[in-house]
């Protein structure tokens, strides 16, 4: 099809009215023409920072010169050969680094697929396949994708859930520890205990799987006594502890993997995103000898690992430790959060502002009260600050929370420029309330 020359966003939505279905959510009516580091241009040529990174993809930035070369020079070689046809180096090496980086004393080794969903489903079928058990222990308000297995771990219904079931069977929810909103670590312990006592014997249990931050549940971060018990709770009962880090790994949170700020070395780890800079790549990396329980056939895909992919992750590897990538994100999540604090001093609205390093939230709330979820003000601050220039996306269980994902190679000018908008659009949303 000819493209138009004088393309907007307005005529571009209506055509993906009428050729996409709606069940494709929009954050934004916005389509990109170009992105460059931490900013994107519209097709109408308007200036945005992006703070949502494509959703935790981009913790290098759009278009990484090192991510952009090393995927030119995989493109001038081969590009698909499926992995279980004919092997290829960057596999292999992606697989070392990765298993190096994982915390824990022992042997390790690395699974490539695609997309996060892949990369649980995949953990879910290992653990079975290793411990011979079927039952699986979720939290509720956690993410894992929009497959069916990861729909039925997924702990939120609306969107995500909705008019799907049946999901598979042996999925328990456990509750997920909340200060704000009073779930203590006990009485999240104490929720994944009781379930052992009504709802399925620890001796069938494979796993439990849980998020060190909660993602689309609202950035809630597990405090490390959580995961320390957990994984007590998984060595008593023979069960295997899952990380999944889809969203909080590959240095979101300070951190290559967030779990390693518990001190607890999960048996597997799930990550993908920011991984492959821009580019489909997921991963299970754990413990060797419960990686090798499928047997020779049993794990793998079509495009799983693609070479492309691989080139790309790897040289992700090598921009962190270049552009000491970790402590740049520590640094941006220390000065983005102390004007979000600042700004919660002011206004009552805010419930909250937490995170890890650069994994971000500000919860609102309607009349000072935490506990009175304000998701009409949320979805009107991240429009106020998309007319202002600033890309946010919300989440949370009641829709209530801003979460930021911006690329830890942005600048601090631009970060000083976001947290503004951020303030200037909160400031003019409350003079009108
Ligand atoms: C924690 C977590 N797990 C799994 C997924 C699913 O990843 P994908 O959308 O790549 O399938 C996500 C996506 O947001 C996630 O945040």
């Amino acid at each position: 099809m000819q493209r138009e020359p004088n393309l907007n966003n307005a005529a571009l939505m209506a055509r993906r009215q009428a050729a996409i279905p709606r069940g494709v959510g929009h954050s934004h009516q916005i389509f990109i023409e170009r992105g460059e580091n931490a900013e994107i241009w519209d097709v109408e040529g308007r200036r945005f920072i992006d703070f949502a990174g494509g959703i935790a993809v981009l913790n290098t930035g759009h278009r990484h010169p090192a991510v952009m070369q090393a995927v030119k020079d995989q493109l001038d070689k081969y590009t698909h050969t499926c992995f279980q046809v004919l092997a290829y180096e960057p596999y292999v090496e992606l697989a070392e680094r990765l298993n190096a980086k994982a915390p824990g004393d022992f042997a390790k080794k690395t699974l490539f697929l695609t997309t996060g969903a892949e990369a649980v489903e995949n953990a879910i079928k290992i653990a079975r396949a290793h411990t011979g058990r079927s039952g699986v222990i979720a939290f509720t308000g956690g993410y894992h994708g929009r497959t069916l297995l990861t729909l039925g771990l997924t702990g939120k219904v609306v969107p995500y859930k909705t008019g799907f079931g049946p999901f598979p069977a042996e999925i328990f929810h456990a509750r997920f520890p909340n200060a704000l909103h009073g779930v203590s670590v006990d009485d999240a312990i104490a929720s994944v205990e009781l379930i052992l006592k009504n709802d399925i014997e620890a001796s069938r249990v494979a796993a439990i799987i849980v998020e060190p931050v909660q993602g689309e549940g609202g950035f809630n971060v597990a405090p490390p006594e959580f995961f320390q018990r957990l994984r007590a709770l998984c060595d008593a009962h023979g069960m295997l502890l899952i990380a999944d880090e889809v969203q909080t790994g590959a240095g979101r949170t300070g951190t290559w993997f967030a779990v390693e700020q518990s001190g607890v070395a999960p048996d597997m780890i799930t990550t993908a995103k920011s991984l492959g800079g821009g580019f489909p790549i997921s991963a299970v990396i754990g413990r060797a000898e419960v990686m090798d329980a499928p047997a020779p056939g049993g794990l793998g895909g079509t495009y799983a690992g693609s070479p492309v992919a691989c080139a790309a992750a790897l040289a992700v590897l090598d921009v962190f430790e270049q552009e000491n990538l970790l402590q740049r994100c520590r640094d941006v999540g220390q000065r983005v959060m102390a004007s979000l604090q600042a700004l919660a001093q002011k206004h009552s609205c805010i419930a909250e502002v937490r995170g890890m390093g650069a994994m971000i939230a500000i919860e609102l709330c309607k009349n000072g009260d935490p506990h009175q979820p304000d998701a009409d003000l949320t979805k009107a601050l991240a429009a106020e600050a998309t007319k202002r220039g600033l890309i946010l996306l919300t989440c949370g269980t009641y829709g209530n929370v801003v979460r930021i994902l911006v690329p830890l190679t942005a600048s601090d000018a631009v970060l000083d420029e976001s947290v503004a908008i951020i303030a200037a659009s909160l400031d003019s949303l409350q003079a009108g309330a």
